[in-house]
């Protein structure tokens, strides 16, 4: 196998008193899915976070494209060409969706044979252009959060549950832009419960536990084993479909 694009080695990462994470390893190759599965609580957004230098890991390595990046500042990572989609989307509800999407470009310009390439993968980003991102549905605000991420082009998007809470409808409609953001040399980490769709989109995963990895493998390996999801998750992929 080439050379990684990440690789998170023996990461340990302490918010205040609490050690959280326990010794994270593991690699995301170029040019795929990998998908970051766990139980809640376990840290996944802990260690996406981590990657982002939004927390600092306090032992461990974080290496991105073979250069050491673990104690970089956020917008430094940021400017290496990892994005990242927080949970909590971080849009703008009182600014439009144009404004929202500025203001994601560092340059403060965006492209236009790229906003149309966006405008093919969301759609309702067009439609509502001129609105307050305040007013788009759940389904649109995630695909207003993808769409700040990739406003540039990316070698790295983290994104962390971008179904949650979302309407089957609405999240085949993610689970496609997904599918075609994949289809672009973008390389993503992805967190999601749904487990049908990361079965669809993941290439590689890694599972954890407790603040630790308990799993590496091809994705299509762990969506065939039913008895292994459920020693991995305590779950079977029925009971998340
Ligand atoms: N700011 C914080 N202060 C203290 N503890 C925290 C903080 N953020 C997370 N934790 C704890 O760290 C552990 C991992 O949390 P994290 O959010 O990374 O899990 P997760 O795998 O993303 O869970 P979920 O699936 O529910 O989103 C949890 O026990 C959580 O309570
Ligand atoms: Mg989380």
């Amino acid at each position: 196998m080439s050379e990684p694009l990440l690789a998170l080695d023996g990461v340990h990462t302490h918010i205040d008193q609490y050690h959280i994470l326990q010794g994270v390893s593991f690699q995301v190759p170029a040019g795929g899915v990998t998908m970051l599965l766990g139980r809640n609580g376990a840290g996944k957004t802990t260690t996406l976070r981590t990657i982002m230098g939004l927390w600092h890991a306090s032992s461990g390595a974080v290496r991105f494209d073979g250069r050491d990046i673990t104690a970089l500042s956020t917008p430094d990572i940021a400017r290496l060409g990892i994005a990242y989609v927080p949970e909590s989307m971080g849009i703008f509800s009182d600014l439009t969706v144009r404004e929202n999407m500025v203001l994601a470009a560092t340059a403060g310009t965006m492209d236009n044979s790229r906003l149309d390439w966006i405008f093919e993968l969301f759609p309702p980003l067009k439609t509502f252009w001129d609105m307050p991102a305040g007013n788009l549905s759940g389904g649109q605000k995630q695909m207003l959060s993808i769409a700040r991420a990739i406003v540039e082009p990316r070698r790295l998007v983290l994104i962390d549950e971008p179904t949650k809470g979302l309407a089957p409808a609405i999240i085949l409609s993610v689970r496609k832009a997904l599918e075609a953001l994949k289809e672009t040399d973008t390389t993503i980490l992805l967190v999601e419960q749904n487990f049908s769709l990361a079965s669809r989109v993941g290439d590689t995963v890694a599972v954890m536990d407790d603040g630790r990895i308990i799993h590496t493998g091809e994705m299509a390996e762990l969506a065939a084993d039913r008895s292994l999801q459920e020693r991995l998750m305590g779950l079977s992929l029925e009971a998340h479909q």
